[in-house]
This record gives structure tokens, C-alpha cells and sequence, in this order.
């Protein structure tokens, strides 16, 4: 028999246990929220701080007319700028000018087009465009979001000089789950803390790289950072596909499709976000899109290779300079080919299948075509055709062919 004294020393540990457990270091981020990578829209890339709820609505309409809804889009996300002033007790407001309705408001719109609403904050005292950020009001800010019916929070990182990246979104992660309501964090620290070694139990993805720019080849610069357009993305993945897969994907940021480029580039720079598991997040402006843009952006055989089951981001193959050639491996024993051509200039390449066999170490895949041959579909065009005849292809300049194999 234990002394009263034992059994209330017994008593205070075990409470002490249950409220450490309790405590918002245990918290964990929402799971099955993102178990293929994001698809959305956001309104940064087009219309940057020049927003408002008509806006926001305009896109959701948008989003189901246009068929992106259908081709599985399902975020609205509005970026920075959406923000007024704190109230007395802290709490953030909508600018009230630009969102005069309220966010709660906006999102049962955007809910009752069966879409949902994302938002975005910043891990500093200001966001990157001057805005109230989170710093110290993460826990308000998150349940905030939550009473407004928000689904997504990207959250920035500016104005963050001797803050840790990873308690700052750690406690990011935290506040959203003490919320209560399941949002998708999607951190947007540029790669600059490699959020890829500690992010996985945090958020649902993270950007790897500064901010795109809707251009081929190009690095722009703005003083102390540079924008970058799609092929230095695109080279900034090296090393990282270890790190994504279902729940935490590498981040290319979001899409610059119908925002400039030429048709070849919109086409490569979806394929290629599709091929890298990256979250597909329009940024064009969805009222007004060309058919072109739109049949770019709901082709539903590239979408089904960014949003196969196993969530195995492609790899690199073969790097001829400026010809590589990416494969990522799906679902059912198929796998997508993408075929790239960086240079300014139409290439023609023979590719005989039996000559490379396809060894990825990281996902444990392999493929061998003089042992089993495979049946292959062209996704931007009506091509088809099979693995027992080497390939004959003409990439245009700035372009992609893309190919997805079944076995015979
Ligand atoms: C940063 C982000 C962008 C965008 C802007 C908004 O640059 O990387 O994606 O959110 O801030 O100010």
C-alpha cells in the first residue's frame, strides 16, 4: 500500500506527463491534407498587392467555369496585402476598403463553390510587402483564421533577422493546430535555411528557391535578392527530390503559366513542375486566360503524372547540356519521360530505349526495356507508340516532349 504522499507524487507526475504531452511542442501539423502536392491559385505572380474580395471571387467563379475545379484545382489563395490594422486586443482585420464583406464572408463564398480559401502571413513583424506579419501573434492569428473558415496559410519570411527558421514555423505549425481547423502550411522561406532537412513534421510544403519570374532563363535582380525564371528553378532542385514526397513537397513556387512566356515555355514550365511534384498554383488571371493558357493548366494527363499516388518527384536522367532528359516513376508500374530542350533553338534527338537502363536508388525503382517493353503516350500531343523502336523526337526550343509508359 502506497503512502498518500507516494500516491500524490504519483498523481502530480502523471498530470505533469499528460500536460507536457498537451503542450504545443506536440503538436503536429494536419495529416491527409496534402498527400499530393497543392493545386490552386494565388494571387501574387498577376496582381501583386493590387487586390480585393471581387477579385478573389471573380477567381473562384473563374475556377469552376474555366474547369479547373474539375482538373482538381482547390485552393484560392489570396498573398500578401489582404491585411488592415490590429484591433485593440491584437487581433488582425481585412483592409477594410478592399475587403469590405470580411474574410469570413469570402471564404463561405469561396466554400459554397465548393473550392477553399487560403490566406498568407509572415513569420516577421511586417510581410514582405510592409503588412502586419504573425511575430507574437501567431496563436491569434492562426485562430483567427480558423474562426474565418480559412483552409491554407502560406507564410513568408521576411523582416526575420535572429529568428530561427524552424521554431518559427514550428510555432506557426503549433498556433494552426491548437486552432483547431485543418489548414495546409506552406512555408515560403526560399530555401535560404534548407527547410528541406527539418520541415517534413512541419509543413505540407516549402519553397526551395527566391521568387519566379516569368521568363525562360533569365535571374532579375532587385538590389539584395533576384527573381528567377523557370530554367534556374528548375537547377536549383539538384540534391532536393530525397526530401518530397506525400505530405511534404518541394515547392518551385507558384505558376507563371499565361503570365508572358511563349506557349513551348508555359507548356515545359508546367511539365516541369509536374514531373517535380511541386505544388501546381496558378497565378495568372483566371477571368481572362487564352484557351491555349487554359488547356495548358488543365491538361489532365500531366496533372495525374504531378499528382501520382506514390508522390515520387522525377529525376534527372540523362544531362546532355542542353538536352536532359527527367524520369519519375508512378503509380502501377508506369513512369512519365519528360524530354527537355533548354536551348533557343528546335533539336532533334534519337532516343533508343534499350540502350539506358533506368536505375533510381532513392525510390528503390528500375527499368529495364530490353527485358520489358512498354507501351508510351505523348500528353501535349495524340502521339503514341512503344519501347521496341528507338524514339525519333523534334523538342522545339524552349520545349518538352512528355511521355508517359505503360507496360505492354
Ligand atoms: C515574397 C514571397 C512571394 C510573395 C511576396 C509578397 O517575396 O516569396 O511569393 O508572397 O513575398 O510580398
Amino acid at each position: 500500500m502506497l503512502s498518500p504522499i507516494y500516491r500524490r507524487k504519483i498523481r502530480g507526475l502523471v498530470a505533469l506527463i499528460l500536460f507536457c504531452f498537451s503542450l504545443p511542442g506536440y503538436a503536429e501539423k494536419f495529416p491527409g491534407i496534402a498527400d499530393t502536392p497543392q493545386m490552386g491559385w494565388n494571387s501574387w505572380n498577376h496582381f501583386g498587392c493590387n487586390i480585393d474580395e471581387q477579385i478573389i471571387r471573380d477567381m473562384a467563379d473563374a475556377m469552376v467555369e474555366s474547369g479547373m475545379k474539375a482538373a482538381g484545382y482547390e485552393y484560392i489563395n489570396i498573398d500578401d496585402c489582404w491585411h488592415g490594422e490590429r484591433d485593440e486586443q491584437g487581433f488582425i482585420q481585412p483592409h477594410a476598403a478592399h475587403f469590405p464583406s470580411g474574410m469570413k464572408a469570402l471564404a463561405d463564398y469561396v466554400h459554397g463553390k465548393g473550392l477553399k480559401l487560403g490566406i498568407y502571413s509572415d513569420a516577421g513583424a511586417t510581410t514582405c510587402a510592409g503588412r502586419p506579419g504573425s511575430r507574437g501573434h501567431e496563436y491569434q492569428d492562426a485562430l483567427t483564421y480558423a474562426r474565418w473558415g480559412i483552409d491554407y496559410v502560406k507564410y513568408d519570411w521576411c523582416d526575420t533577422d535572429n529568428i530561427n527558421p524552424e521554431g518559427a514555423y514550428t510555432t506557426m505549425r503549433d498556433a494552426i493546430h491548437a486552432a483547431g481547423r485543418p489548414m495546409v502550411l506552406s512555408i515560403c522561406e526560399w530555401g535560404d535555411n534548407q527547410p528541406w532537412e527539418w520541415a517534413r513534421e512541419i509543413g505540407h510544403s516549402w519553397r526551395t528557391t527566391g521568387d519566379i519570374y516569368p521568363c525562360w532563363n533569365c535571374e532579375l535582380g532587385h538590389g539584395s535578392w533576384s527573381s528567377w525564371g523557370v530554367l534556374p528553378i528548375l537547377d536549383k532542385q539538384a540534391g532536393l527530390r530525397q526530401y518530397a514526397g506525400p505530405g511534404h513537397w518541394n515547392d518551385m513556387d507558384m505558376l507563371e503559366v499565361g503570365n508572358g512566356m511563349t506557349v513551348q515555355e508555359d507548356i515545359a514550365h508546367f511539365s516541369i513542375w509536374a514531373m517535380l511534384a511541386s505544388p501546381l498554383i496558378a497565378g495568372n488571371d483566371l477571368r481572362t486566360m487564352s484557351r491555349q493558357t487554359r488547356d495548358i493548366l488543365t491538361n489532365e494527363a500531366v496533372i495525374a503524372v504531378n499528382q501520382d499516388g506514390l508522390g515520387i518527384q522525377a529525376m534527372k536522367f540523362i544531362d546532355e547540356g542542353d538536352f536532359e532528359i527527367w524520369v519519375k516513376p508512378l503509380a502501377e508500374g508506369d513512369w512519365a519521360f519528360m524530354f527537355l530542350n533548354r536551348a533557343d533553338s528546335e533539336t532533334r534527338y534519337r532516343y533508343d530505349w534499350k540502350a539506358h537502363r533506368v536505375e533510381d536508388d532513392i525510390s528503390d525503382h528500375a527499368l529495364d526495356f530490353g527485358s520489358e517493353a512498354y507501351a508510351w503516350r505523348a500528353l501535349w500531343t495524340e502521339a503514341r507508340g512503344d519501347t521496341r523502336s528507338p524514339l525519333a523526337l523534334e523538342v522545339p526550343a524552349h520545349g518538352v516532349r512528355l511521355l508517359r509508359l505503360t507496360a505492354l
